[in-house]
């Protein structure tokens, strides 16, 4: 795993369209894994931009998406599929048929996540899998508690991102309370990952996923619980985990670090095995440059 970690959202998100755009430059029919959220807004903004200006092509691309809720239809501005569309498949060239995302409205989940899980497989697996963080640590819609070897299913979600996610509906009654999700099993087949998290409100799950113990369950009556589904992206061998700290550094490692959990420091990356790499983030580091786009790890690390 490679902690990167950039001074402001513009930063990372280059970053991350790099690391898309490097794997569609070698591999024009890559598989890409799509995540919604406001964090992955500004990635798709880039590679948009990448598509008008620089030609970056999407026409052999197949796309998989993460998650989906249940009960909005396609069209309902809150669904996953309606943001896809606008926010990125409608501004460049994915054939349509090349775009896959759960349906929040099919009469029978099991066989429809039965077929999403081999519609994968028969598209080669997924390269690249865009992945943000809830604030209580779930990859996609994947709550603690998640099995770490669990595939697409019906997933009930937490208060917290229920919560979390009120603030883009007009009720709080109207977030769904379910969603169509990918496993943590899935999502750790791509061949890489690229997690975003922007903001303070990200750090303490951030420090969990890079330095808590990988489990599927959370402490019960911890505010921050130490470990949660995501700290599964660490059994991830290929994976680059892109961290901003956005406007203020705050949000950097080393702050995330005073919350509670079995955290390790900064420089003791020696421990971890052949393969990580750490970038140190500490709030000494986060002043200094930044790391190049360059020190992403290529896909065969
Ligand atoms: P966000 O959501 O990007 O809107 O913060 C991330 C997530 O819940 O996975």
């Amino acid at each position: 795993m490679e902690v990167v970690v950039l001074p402001t959202y513009v930063e990372m998100s280059r970053a991350a369209a790099q690391i898309v755009a490097e794997v569609l430059n070698t591999k024009p029919n890559a598989v890409l894994g799509m995540a919604t959220g406001s964090t992955p807004l500004g990635l798709y903004q880039e590679l948009v931009r990448m598509h008008r200006e620089e030609g970056l092509d999407f026409t052999q691309v197949t796309t998989f998406n993460l998650d989906e809720y249940v009960g909005l239809r396609p069209n309902h501005p809150q669904s996953y599929h309606f943001f896809m569309h606008e926010n990125f498949f409608k501004h460049v060239n994915i054939p349509p048929g090349n775009i896959y995302i759960p349906s929040g409205t099919t009469s029978n989940y099991r066989s429809f996540c039965e077929w999403y899980e081999r519609r994968i497989k028969e598209c080669g697996g997924i390269d690249v899998q865009i992945l943000g963080i809830g604030s209580d640590g779930h990859i996609a819609f994947n709550e603690p508690g998640s099995s770490l070897s669990s595939r697409t299913r019906l997933k009930t979600l937490a208060q917290s991102t229920i919560e979390d996610n009120a603030r883009f509906f007009e009720r709080r009654d109207d977030v769904p309370i379910y969603a169509i999700t990918m496993g943590v099993g899935t999502i750790l087949e791509a061949r890489t990952l690229v997690l975003l998290a922007s903001g303070q409100n990200k750090a303490a799950a951030v420090a969990a996923m890079v330095e808590g113990p990988v489990t599927s369950m959370s402490p019960t009556g911890s505010v921050v619980p130490a470990s949660r589904s995501g700290a599964a992206a660490q059994l991830q061998p290929c994976q680059a985990a892109t961290k901003c700290s956005a406007a203020n550094t705050s949000t950097g490692l080393a702050d995330a670090s005073a919350v509670p959990g079995p955290l390790v420091p900064a420089d003791s990356s020696a421990q971890f095995t052949p393969g990580w790499k750490w970038i140190s983030a500490t709030r000494s580091m986060m002043r200094a440059s930044p790391p190049s786009v360059s020190s992403h790890p290529s896909p065969s690390r």
